[in-house]
């Protein structure tokens, strides 16, 4: 139908510039006698007329592809205007070419009503394609929520569904609302401190939105992981993660100077043997990156045997030196915790990502371009270094503000184990040379 509407309202355009100003404007102009003139008005008649047409046929064949009834009332208001274009094709404009013919060969024909007719019939024409052209309008309009809904129909036939069922439901639904759709109300209830220290609900807020950043991060990762490689996607969510993970990095003075200093040190106590260490999100971007083998550390790698299976990887990997005693094998409480609620978890996902972590996909890349080599190495260095590094210097601002060295609620040794040069953690290991590796977390 819009083919049917542009040509309908170019046809009155045309028709009106050529029949209600061209025709009698010209006579106006200077040195335009009535020969010169009638030449002119039958050249441009007749060239009116076959653009005429050319719209006419392009009407004709849009309604009857649009497969609506020819002789609908709404068409009859373009059949009437087809049928006078007909006439003046065949009888009027072949009259007044042969008057126009004797005028200009100097005789006076006798008078006629040709004229009045050709205009009455422009006249005519106007007024019932421009009402045409309104309904055409109004139709078009009408199609495409006809569509929409037509659309919906379809889409629950093919779940083997009641459509009707589903649009009845939607004429019920209360239109949804901000509060609704975020779940401000339960967010903003999910912060519970356990004492009374005003700046302990800054410490829990802070951590939440960390876990959000973090989960937004995995939503980003899985979709590299699972999905084809395609290097623009992955320029886009690596651009992505970069910059949740310098919010992070940027945000972290939330923690480092925005919370009391003494009350941070009491309420902490408070928190024992709970600590960040725990943080599930933080565990599953490092699987959903690396192979595990880069998940060991130095002394690691000299404890783990040949051919580790992904048990193996679990029973040397960096984190746990946070919590385990590897001499007398004892475990702290908060890594004890940490792996009876989620080490089974961690390991099916190593297990289901054997292969096609980030990494693994990134080696199996051939010619890997040097601009996608930097974005991985950005976040190599933003995930692995710098945000450890704004980590622990928030540690040792409350921790070891005056050398005091004070216990972390995880109960680690927290200044080693918390630098990237101890855990030497590393995503894309091979993107970087032996200098690098060797000065990790240097800077
Ligand atoms: C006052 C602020 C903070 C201090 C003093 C602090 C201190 C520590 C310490 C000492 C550890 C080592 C484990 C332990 O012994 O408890 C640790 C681990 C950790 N913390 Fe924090 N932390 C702070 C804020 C945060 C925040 C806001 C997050 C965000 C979720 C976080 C996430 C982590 C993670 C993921 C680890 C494990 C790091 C790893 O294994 O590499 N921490 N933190």
């Amino acid at each position: 139908m819009p083919i049917a509407l542009i040509c309908t309202f170019l046809w009155i355009g045309f028709v009106c510039a050529i029949s209600f100003m061209e025709a009698w404007l010209k006579f106006r102009a200077t040195g335009v006698t009535l020969p010169i003139g009638l030449g002119i008005g039958r050249l441009v008649f007749n060239a009116l007329n076959k653009v005429e047409w050319v719209f006419a046929i392009a009407i004709l064949l849009n309604l009857l592809l649009s497969k609506s009834t020819i002789l609908s009332l709404n068409n009859l208001l373009y059949l009437l205007p087809l049928t006078l274009l007909i006439m003046q094709t065949f009888w009027l404009l072949p009259a007044l070419d042969a008057r126009t013919e004797l005028h200009i060969q100097g005789q006076n024909p006798p008078p006629s009503n040709l004229h009045f007719y050709y205009v009455g019939m422009e006249f005519i024409k106007i007024v019932c394609l421009f009402i045409f052209g309104i309904t055409l309008f109004k139709n078009t309009s009408n199609m495409s929520k006809e569509q929409i809904i037509n659309d919906i129909e379809k889409k629950y036939q093919q779940l083997g569904e009641n459509p009707e069922t589903y649009l009845k439901g939607l004429l019920q639904a209360k239109p949804i609302n901000y509060w609704d759709y975020v779940e401000v109300e339960t967010l903003l209830t999910l912060q519970k401190p356990r004492t009374n220290f005003k700046d302990e609900e800054i410490f829990i807020m802070y951590h939440q939105v960390t876990e959000i950043f973090l989960k937004m991060m995995v939503h980003e990762i899985k979709q590299l992981v699972y999905e084809p490689f395609e290097e623009s996607i992955w320029l886009e969510k690596l651009e992505r993660l970069n910059r949740y993970t310098n919010m992070l990095i940027g945000s972290f003075d939330v923690m480092k100077y925005g919370m009391n200093y003494d009350d941070y040190n009491t309420f902490r106590s408070t928190l024992t043997p709970a600590s960040g260490f725990q943080s599930v999100t933080f565990r599953l971007i490092e699987i959903y990156c690396t192979r595990l083998e880069n998940l060991i550390n130095e002394e690691g790698k000299k404890r783990i045997g040949e051919n580790p299976s992904t048990n193996d990887y679990f029973e040397h990997i960096y984190w746990k030196d946070a919590g385990l005693n590897r001499t007398t094998g004892k475990k702290s409480l908060t890594l004890l915790q940490f792996e009876e609620k989620y080490l089974d978890r961690l390991i099916g996902l190593a297990n289901k990502t054997k292969g096609e972590t980030l990494e693994d996909k990134f080696l199996k890349i051939n010619n890997c371009s040097e601009t996608l080599k930097n974005k991985l190495r950005e976040f190599d260095h933003l995930y692995n270094v710098a945000w450890p590094l704004v980590h622990l210097e928030t540690a040792q601002h409350y921790l070891d503000l005056k050398g005091e060295s004070k216990v972390a609620t995880g109960g680690s040794e927290w200044k080693k184990y918390l630098h990237p040069k101890f855990q030497q953690r590393k995503f894309f290991p091979t993107l970087w040379n032996d200098n690098e590796i060797t000065n990790w977390g240097s800077n």
